[in-house]
């Protein structure tokens, strides 16, 4: 098991540069599927979701190449065998292969999708978008079956717009017959850089990034090529980050555009910060206003990162209230934070956080990815050792961490006790 060690309270300076996004890239690498050919995805971070993925491209065939941050996918000799669950379990973009060989064949068999346990996170858009599209689906307990002899082109209203369906339809529909329609889509940014690879393969993906997405059925598609975005999600978490230690701390290779909720909402609070191009420096605000915040889904303020956020939180000066919409069970980090001296009253999906509190570092425990975020924020501002533990969850999220924030003066130890 790996666990972080952080000495708190060190002051940052220097840069970080923000990586490839996460959930673009698991969504980008089961979509090549679609292709024989060669695709080609710039900017891929190196996190152990991608490392997963490759070892599922590789199990149905693909030739995979991952150097310097570019992956190459050649997809000559794919065939389509059953995603075992040793794979799928691991996360939930598996999904994504749902869409893909769907799309592909006509025909697919997964284990369930796994993935952070914040909530029941049911995949029913995903199932009844492609039963819509002439899919017969066999729940066989624990993985499904699709077989579509014709996939046809839908027509479809989301009840929530949610990302993976958006996306998991729009990967089965470009080479389904007719053109297909989604109403009240996800808008995030992660879906309209998959949009861009599958356009630069052949495909018509017209209205991404709105709440419509239209997709005209095309025969067959070839090549492609992408640039990973940069990770809005890691973006903010150094944001966050640097206003409550930075030092003039510049994050690099952002788009500001992306992370607006956030920006906007600390600099309500009185927390200043200079956008230059594509970088933010920002230094450690003495004195922070406390806030209202309700995730939703973008370009409102995100969910994941709800959890980061809210340890900064414990440091305004009186009491903000904090509202999850998307999740029912994603505050399972405060009663660590409360551990280490934060005051917050938690009631099903809604937080109040009065500050500001001195955290002081103790023995905490990742309960999945966003989660570990916040309690990494809250052992760097803690006075004191801090130790986190199942950081393998901070992991699938955040390419080289610890090296990022020790190069800009933080004090923090990867510990792998396997080793
Ligand atoms: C994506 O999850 C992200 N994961 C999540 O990030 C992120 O929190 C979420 O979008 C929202 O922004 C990846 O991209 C791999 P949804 P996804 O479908 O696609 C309900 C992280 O920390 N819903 O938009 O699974 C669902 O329960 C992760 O990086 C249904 O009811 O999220 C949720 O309440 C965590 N039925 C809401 O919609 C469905 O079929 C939004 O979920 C699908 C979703």
């Amino acid at each position: 098991m790996k666990k972080l060690i952080i000495e708190g309270q060190r002051k940052l300076s220097g840069e970080v540069k923000i990586s490839g996004a996460k959930n673009s890239v698991v969504a980008l690498i089961p979509a090549t599927i679609l292709t024989s050919g060669k695709c080609v995805l710039e900017h891929v971070p190196d996190i152990s979701d991608v490392r997963i993925l490759i070892k599922m491209m590789e199990q149905l065939g693909s030739h995979v190449t991952f150097e310097n941050e570019v992956l190459t996918i050649d997809n000559k000799d794919v065939k389509n065998v059953p995603i075992t669950e040793e794979y799928a379990s691991k996360l939930r973009a598996s999904y994504y292969f749902m869409g893909s060989l769907l799309g592909k064949y006509g025909k697919a068999e997964i284990a369930y999708p796994g993935g952070c346990i914040i909530g029941s996170r049911p995949i029913d858009f995903h199932l009844k978008s492609f039963r819509k599209m002439g899919t017969e689906i066999t729940d066989n307990d624990g993985r499904y079956e699709f077989v579509a002899p014709t996939l046809k082109a839908v027509d479809i209203f989301f009840d929530v717009p949610s990302v993976g369906a958006t996306i998991n339809v729009m990967i089965a529909a470009v080479l389904a017959k007719g053109t297909t329609i989604i109403r009240n889509a996800a808008r995030e940014p992660e879906i309209t850089n998959v949009a861009t690879l599958l356009n630069s393969m052949g495909a018509k993906v017209h209205g991404a990034g709105t709440d419509q997405i239209t997709i005209e059925g095309v025969k067959e598609l070839g090549d492609g090529y992408v640039e990973v975005i940069p990770d809005r999600i890691e973006a903010g978490t150094y944001v966050i980050i640097g206003a409550l230690l930075g030092d003039n701390l510049k994050i690099s290779n952002v788009v500001t555009d992306h992370i607006a909720s956030l920006l906007y909402k600390l600099k309500e609070a009185g927390v200043k910060y200079k956008v230059e191009d594509n970088t933010i420096t920002i230094s450690k605000a003495n004195h922070i206003e406390p806030m209202t915040i309700k995730t939703t889904v973008y370009p409102g303020f995100p969910t994941d990162l709800g959890q980061p956020l809210s340890t900064l939180l414990t440091q305004c000066d009186g009491e903000s209230l904090f509202e999850e919409t998307i999740y029912e069970n994603r505050l399972r980090h405060v009663p660590y934070l409360n551990n280490m001296g934060a005051n917050i009253k938690a009631f099903d999906t809604k937080a109040i956080i009065e500050g500001p509190t001195p955290l002081k570092g103790k023995k905490v425990k990742a309960t999945d990815l966003r989660a570990g975020a916040s309690m990494l924020v809250a052992g760097m501002i803690a006075s004191g050792t801090t130790e986190i533990t199942n950081i393998e969850h901070l992991l699938r999220g955040y390419e080289r961490i610890v090296d990022k924030l020790n190069k800009v003066g933080a004090n923090i130890q990867l510990i792998d006790e396997e080793e």
